[in-house]
């Protein structure tokens, strides 16, 4: 007789665990199967996030900019650093401890929330007397099953014809995180989310850096004018971004990888570079999962089809997280997560897909919520905006980083807050308080008539809300 659970949750990630951890707070019979691996073959729980996304490029990003900083700012504030050098192996290493210790949070979380953990894959076996029987295929091959199947199974790096990850020269996010050696000449295809942060990375470490972007545009989805200003910045330290080219032939060089590629001016150009990071999206995964057997329906991009609840074309299997519609985020799977245990418990979760914010880890910060200024205008809209720079904010002067603004978008008539985007300091902070003001449907008089602590970054956000009405204190 196999086991049998009330939740089988497929995939250990953030959209996986904190749904495994929902249902069991609601009092569930829950198990979670993952297969990530950790370098000794154990389990590494947390998914892409934990082990090759979301934590391990924020410890880099700390890191490699403590050694910006130490190298070229901290002489600005009257601190001599004399004989800086890097030790790649163990900012690598302490990238790795932290991985390690979030990995064996979540094994903790299982443990103090009775979760039966299974370190394997999950594919479907069967459907059979109103339960699912899933396989387990790990050190302990079984089948179990379940009433409700919540499917977690992430996304994986989208590779460019011609161009296969080896992981040594030609590199996902998976290698990006882990260079044994700072390449001199380092190539990123897709100046996007990953493009930026692990082009930043690598950059303050000392390579030099060169981005082809095949859009025209920089930072498409990105207000216009908050993505001009941080162009400018990325432009200013360094990294070269080609935007609207043409990548062609991608082939192994003396040197290590050659890109022939067009530009914008449409000549034929090659970019000799040691490594190569491919970063042009990421592809939902469900290799393994066997969703014929059961006959849980795609869509054309391999994505599981699910409604604005998660549910699938099958009763009680639902989707959640990159697998699924929607942007790729750990938060926006998380949401999801809870938001799935709870209408299995019969609740009402909740997603508000409006107001989930986007943080682009760069120095300057990229963060933002709602609706751009153009998205209002394309929309017919009528809306008032409202920016303030963090060069008329004191604190941002004493900190010495001033570059960037908040800029704050209300409705014309309402004034209800429709958009908040913001480059600069801590902006990945600050606009936490603007995702509240929006979900709480705020107006920008309500953030303007709040107090702010002063010296803070977040007058800035209230001098802007402020600048909607044409009323800045401070500029
Ligand atoms: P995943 O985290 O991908 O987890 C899926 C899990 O399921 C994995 O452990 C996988 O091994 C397992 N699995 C898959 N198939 C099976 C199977 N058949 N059986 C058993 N187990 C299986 N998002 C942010 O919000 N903020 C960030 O700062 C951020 N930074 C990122 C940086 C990088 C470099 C990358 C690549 C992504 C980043 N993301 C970030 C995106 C974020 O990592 C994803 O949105 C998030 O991990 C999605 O969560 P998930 O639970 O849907 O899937
Ligand atoms: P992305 O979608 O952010 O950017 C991909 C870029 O590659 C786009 O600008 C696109 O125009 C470009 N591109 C696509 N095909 C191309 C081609 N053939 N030639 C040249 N350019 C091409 O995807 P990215 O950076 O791979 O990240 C994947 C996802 O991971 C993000 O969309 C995001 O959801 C998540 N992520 C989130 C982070 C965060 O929240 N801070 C950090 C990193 C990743």
């Amino acid at each position: 007789m196999s086991k049998q659970f009330d939740v089988v949750v497929i995939g250990g990630g953030p959209g996986g665990y904190i749904a495994a951890i929902r249902a069991a707070q609601l009092g569930f019979n829950v198990a979670c199967i993952d297969e990530w691996k950790n370098a000794k073959g154990g389990p590494a729980l947390g998914g892409t996030c934990t082990n090759t996304g979301c934590i391990p490029s924020k410890a880099l990003l700390q890191s490699s900019e403590h050694y910006e900083q130490a190298g070229h700012h901290f002489a600005d504030h009257g601190i001599e650093v004399k004989g800086l050098s890097l030790d790649l192996g163990k900012m690598i290493g302490r990238k790795d401890t932290v991985v390690k210790q979030n990995n064996d949070g979540v094994l903790y979380l299982f443990k103090k929330n009775k979760i039966t953990f299974f370190h394997g894959r999950g594919s479907f076996a069967a459907a059979k007397d109103g339960v699912y029987e899933i396989r387990v295929a790990g050190a302990a091959e079984e089948v179990i099953s379940g009433k409700h199947i919540i499917v977690a199974t992430g996304s994986n790096a989208r590779t460019l014809a011609g161009a296969p990850f080896d992981e040594e020269t030609i590199l996902s996010n998976d290698g990006a995180l882990r260079m044994a050696v700072v390449p001199a000449k380092l190539g990123l295809i897709g100046s996007g989310v990953i493009g930026l942060e692990m082009g930043s990375v690598w950059r303050r470490l000392g390579a030099e850096v060169t981005v082809l972007e095949g859009l025209s545009t920089f930072l498409g989805a990105v207000d216009q004018q908050i993505a001009k200003e941080a162009h400018k910045a990325f432009v200013k330290q360094g990294l070269k971004i080609e935007l609207g080219v043409k990548v062609g032939e991608i082939k192994p060089s003396k040197k290590g990888v050659a890109v022939a590629y067009t530009n914008a001016k449409g000549e034929a150009l090659t970019l000799e570079v040691d490594k190569l990071i491919i970063s042009i999206g990421r592809v939902a995964n469900t290799i393994g999962l066997a969703p014929e057997a059961v006959g849980l329906v795609l869509d054309e991009r391999g994505a599981i089809v699910v409604d604005g609840e998660c549910k699938t074309n099958l009763p009680n299997i639902w989707a959640i997280g990159d697998v699924v519609r929607g942007p790729m985020l750990a938060h926006k799977a998380e949401e999801e997560g809870v938001a799935v245990a709870e209408r299995i418990a019969g609740q009402h979760g909740h997603v508000n897909f409006n107001t989930i914010p986007w943080v682009i880890y760069t120095n300057p910060e990229i963060a933002w919520v709602g609706q751009t200024e153009e998205e209002l205008k394309a929309a017919g809209r009528a809306y008032k905006a409202g920016t303030f720079p963090f060069l008329a904010n004191g604190r941002a002067r004493a900190l010495g980083d001033t570059t960037g603004m908040v800029k704050m978008l209300a409705d014309a008539a309402t004034d209800e807050i429709l958009g908040v985007h913001i480059v600069g300091p801590m902006a990945s902070e600050l606009i936490a308080e603007c995702v509240v003001a929006m979900e709480f449907r705020a107006s920008s008089e309500d953030i303007a008539r709040i107090c702010h602590a002063h010296p803070s970054l977040s007058e800035a956000t209230k001098e802007a809300a402020l600048a909607v009405d044409k009323r800045t204190l401070n500029f």
